[in-house]
């Protein structure tokens, strides 16, 4: 992977280890970057800022405001592939986690809309304070990709986390991040999510515990990374980023016509809604009186769209590829990935995503999943990671089904 065409935009903020900054820079420009880099006033301390001028071969930015009106942050972050943040105080991860926006660095961050690469570096206690945990909680949630920091020996003599990473990995790192934010470009990605509704009467209905969070993260990891994308989604509260074009649906019903209209189109289909597998048969027109007892409810099958999908070869996108989910009460990997490639065949999918729903924290509701990824080329473990996460390794083994 290489960094040629790519402009990035360095952020230098100001810890001792902004002198490597010298040598990120070369790294990044021997990687084909055309590189512009930022400073904060603090950074200046660290490192000249006529160093990191001439070996970019640009002028540092470091005024919010510039001369003539213009608006520099603005300009910066908008023609960025790529921002690296390095070295990132404690101030800096801070500043990015709340959204504060007072100087030139903290701007550009807060404009850009490009992947967003930073190497921490700090003493161990401000690293492994709360505060600071909390923060990169938050960064790493909003999919931004963390380089170390790595132990060894710190500024203030000890020893410990909170070095900063070599600039050569720092380096790899932001050519692995841009070269990824492009590889499902021009292609068209129909993503599902979030569980259905199959309505009893008007207040009614028959549900399931689906947040829609797992769908709408690979929705968003599929956008990122360059492709068109359309989520189709049952009832959810999880946000659901700019850019991706969201078709709402109720019922296993809708969700099956709003999927069949659009999937000739797609080169790629993630099945990862949890769609009702029964509705009632008949559904009240007006709301079922509590004084009139248990309502009988007689339950008949929905439409298994993935299942149509993968037996209708007429209804995709030749070369396409289908991908199901299956949630699992089982813990044991060994066991998923069985009842993944049993549910892989019968369903004709190319890969399938069995995640365990049986502990509390992979599953409904909550930021994190154990999952195995099962294809005819075999099994991957991915184990227990976050939704994003599994979104990244999801879309990482599309790409190389599309590839194959
Ligand atoms: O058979 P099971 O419900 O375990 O399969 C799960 C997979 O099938 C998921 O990808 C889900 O989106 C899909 N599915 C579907 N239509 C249904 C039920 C499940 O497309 N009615």
């Amino acid at each position: 992977m290489s960094l040629q065409g790519k402009r990035v935009i360095l952020c230098v903020t100001g810890g001792i280890a902004a002198y490597k900054a010298a040598f990120l820079v070369r790294a990044l420009t021997a990687s084909g970057a055309d590189v512009r880099v930022v400073m904060t006033p603090s950074a200046e301390r660290f490192i000249g800022s006529q160093t990191l001028a001439t070996l970019s071969g640009h002028p540092v930015a470091r005024a919010l405001f510039g001369d003539g009106g213009d608006v520099p942050h603005v300009e910066l972050a908008r023609t960025a592939d790529l921002v690296v943040v390095a070295p990132a105080t404690a101030n800096a991860l801070a500043k990015m986690a709340l959204g504060i926006s007072d100087d030139l660095f903290s701007a550009t961050v807060l404009t850009a809309h490009c992947p967003i690469v930073v190497a921490p570096a700090m003493h161990t206690e401000m690293w492994e304070h709360p505060a600071t945990r909390a923060n990169v909680e938050t960064l790493l949630a909003r999919g931004v990709r963390l380089v170390g920091p790595a132990s060894g020996p710190l500024s203030s003599g000890d020893t410990g986390p909170g070095r900063m990473s070599e600039p050569d990995e720092i380096a790899d790192v932001a050519a692995a991040v841009a070269g990824a934010a492009n590889d499902l470009a021009a292609k068209q990605v129909l993503v599902t999510a979030g569980g259905t509704q199959e309505p009893i009467d008007p207040v009614r209905f028959i549900g399931n515990r689906s947040s829609g969070l797992m769908g709408i993260e690979i929705a968003a990891e599929a956008a990122r990374r360059g492709a068109k994308v359309t989520l189709v989604a049952g009832p959810t509260n999880v946000a659901i980023p700019r850019g991706i074009d969201v078709v709402k649906v109720r019922t296993a019903e809708e969700m099956r016509s709003a999927v069949f209209e659009r999937a000739a189109a797609a080169d790629v289909i993630v099945k990862a809604a949890a769609v009702a597998d029964w509705r009632s048969d008949s559904h009240a027109g007006e709301k079922l009186k509590k004084a009139a007892g248990p309502p009988e409810i007689k339950l008949v099958a929905t439409p298994d769209i993935l299942a149509e999908l993968g037996a209708t070869p007429g209804a995709r996108k030749p070369g396409s590829v289908l991908v199901g989910f299956a949630a699992e009460t089982e813990p044991r990997p060994e066991k998923l990935v069985e009842l993944a490639e049993e549910k892989r065949v019968t369903k004709g999918a190319d890969a399938i995503v069995a995640n365990d729903v049986s502990s509390d924290d992979s599953g409904f509701e909550v930021a994190t999943n154990r999952a195995v990824i099962v294809s005819g080329g075999g099994a991957e473990d991915v184990g227990l990671v976050t939704k994003k996460a599994l979104a990244a390794a999801v879309v990482d083994k599309i790409v190389s089904l599309l590839d194959a």
